[in-house]
């Protein structure tokens, strides 16, 4: 039996470590955090993430081989393997401020690591960190005087929110890069026996430690440049009447640039893009490379570009004033089936339209407590309403800012006979149908289409 810790209970940790449990009944896992609530959700019904699939792998595991705990010191000193993914944001002072990593949670972890153990162990990086962090970290666990031994490996994690648990589940790939010493082998060895109980050892990778480190870093800007790309291109389809699914069809069908990652939108959120992407662009500076930093840069502000464009084409489009109109923001998540609003589109969107003195009413099925967390005090300005049917009462627009399928589901004609005249739909995911919606007597604002407008709106054309 080997005991398996991992330190941080939050998406990374709480998503990766129950799908390691189900797989491995050998051994035992135990998830630590010093958040006392985050912990204590893990063991309820109510699990604190909401992720398809996990519930069920949790309730199967938990309390066999899969245990959660505050107790990190009492745990560090039994693990023979630690996974560490505390969280590591962007800097928010200091030297990089804006754009480095965080690292205090992971020294200080490593520290306690030190600290608390009586016997050797792999240190595994599950963060997303900077490359050649794990230098650091083996300095600051190897520099010890109780002879004991410690491999760091880096094993990023590539899960998507939402697909957590299918991801964990059917990897396409696992990174693992480790030293080329015996002991690092070892060490990479020894966790590639524990990812061979279910995935096929072929999508098993082995590199070096910065390969690991820096391939995390370059998968996320790759996706998300594929993202701004696209939508830099939807202004212009917006400009010339080309219409940016038929652009991305097109242009997707070639096997070389391949059809994942082309849906134009809002804008990309979630807690990892835009940290990593500048992350990697600090990198670059530091080591003397801006002209790479600016290239990279460049993804990041075309997404804050399309964010506030989504903006000024809503003011736009509503007579270029939205000052205490009702708008209702179907969807705050940054994405459909998760409950997270870190970095969300939607939010950053609803700050735009408060600062025209919208009234905001923020409908969404799953994430409306963080959203009103993520706001601060600016959710003080904003309603949350449940039910898509009463946001949209009486509103003057409706935004939809997360792809929920809930939201092609419903009675359009209903929500349209309850909204103030001209009616407007903004679809910032191009998730409904847009012709309906303007037969119904909707002005529609696709992304990257021709909007579907009206001089007259239907039943007043006979008065
Ligand atoms: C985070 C980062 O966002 C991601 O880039 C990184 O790859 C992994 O960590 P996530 O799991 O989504 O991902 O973060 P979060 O939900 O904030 O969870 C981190 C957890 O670590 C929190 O529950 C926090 O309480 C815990 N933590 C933090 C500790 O247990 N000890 C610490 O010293 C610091
Ligand atoms: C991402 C990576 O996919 C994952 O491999 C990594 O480990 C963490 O970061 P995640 O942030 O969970 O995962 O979501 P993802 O599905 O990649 O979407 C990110 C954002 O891009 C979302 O806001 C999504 O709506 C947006 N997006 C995605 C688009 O706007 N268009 C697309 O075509 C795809």
């Amino acid at each position: 039996m080997t005991n398996i810790l991992c330190i941080g209970a939050g998406y990374v940790g709480g998503s990766t470590m129950p799908v390691i449990a189900s797989h491995c009944p050998e051994h035992r896992v135990v998830v630590v955090d010093i958040n006392e609530e985050r912990i204590a959700a893990w063991q309820s019904d109510q699990l604190p993430i909401y992720e398809p699939g996990l519930d069920e792998i949790v309730r199967q595991t938990r309390g066999k081989n899969l245990f959660f705990s505050t107790d990190v010191n009492r745990h560090i000193a039994e693990a023979d393997i630690i996974f560490v993914s505390v969280n590591t944001p962007t800097k928010t002072f200091g030297q990089g401020a804006g754009r480095a990593a965080d690292l205090q949670y992971w020294e200080k972890t490593a520290r306690q690591i030190l600290e608390n153990s009586t016997s050797s162990k792999i240190v595994v990086e599950k963060s997303t960190l900077p490359v050649r962090t794990a230098e650091a970290m083996e300095r600051i666990l190897n520099s010890n005087s109780k002879d004991l031994h410690f491999d760091v490996l880096s094993n990023p994690e590539f899960l998507a929110e939402g697909t957590a648990v299918r991801d964990m589940q059917n990897p396409n790939r696992v990174l693992i890069g480790g030293r080329e010493t015996e002991s690092g082998q070892r060490a990479i060895q020894a966790l590639v026996e524990i990812y061979a109980q279910w995935v096929p050892r072929d999508r098993i990778i082995t590199t070096n430690l910065w390969s690991s480190e820096l391939s995390k870093l370059v998968a996320n800007a790759f996706l998300a440049q594929r993202i701004s790309s696209i939508n830099a291109i939807s202004a212009i389809c917006e400009k010339t009447e080309a219409d940016i699914n038929e652009v991305a069809n097109a242009v997707g069908r070639d096997k070389r640039i391949g059809s994942h990652f082309l849906r134009a939108s809002v804008g990309f959120g979630g807690s990892c893009f835009k940290k990593d992407i500048l992350n990697l662009v600090y990198l670059c500076e530091h080591y003397g490379l801006p002209e790479v930093a600016r290239y990279w840069e460049q993804v990041v502000k075309m997404n804050e570009y399309q964010e506030a464009r989504f903006v000024s084409n809503m003011v736009a489009a509503m007579f270029n004033t939205i000052a205490g109109k009702r708008i209702a923001i179907f969807g705050a998540a940054f994405k459909a089936n998760t409950n997270d609003t870190r970095e969300s589109p939607a939010l950053e969107v609803c700050r735009g339209l408060l600062e025209e003195r919208a009234d905001i009413v923020i409908t969404d099925p799953h994430a409306m407590e963080n959203a009103r967390m993520d706001l601060g005090e600016l959710a003080n300005l904003v309603t949350f309403e449940p039910d898509p049917y009463s946001a949209a009462n009486r509103a003057h627009a409706i935004a939809i800012l997360t792809e929920w399928s809930q939201y092609t589901q419903l009675d359009y004609e209903r929500i349209y006979s309850s909204m103030v005249k001209p009616a407007f739909i903004f679809d910032g995911r191009n998730l409904l149908d847009h012709k309906k919606l303007y037969e119904i007597g909707f002005n529609v604002h696709p992304i990257g289409k021709p909007p579907l407008t009206r001089l007259v709106t239907p039943e007043f054309k006979h008065a």
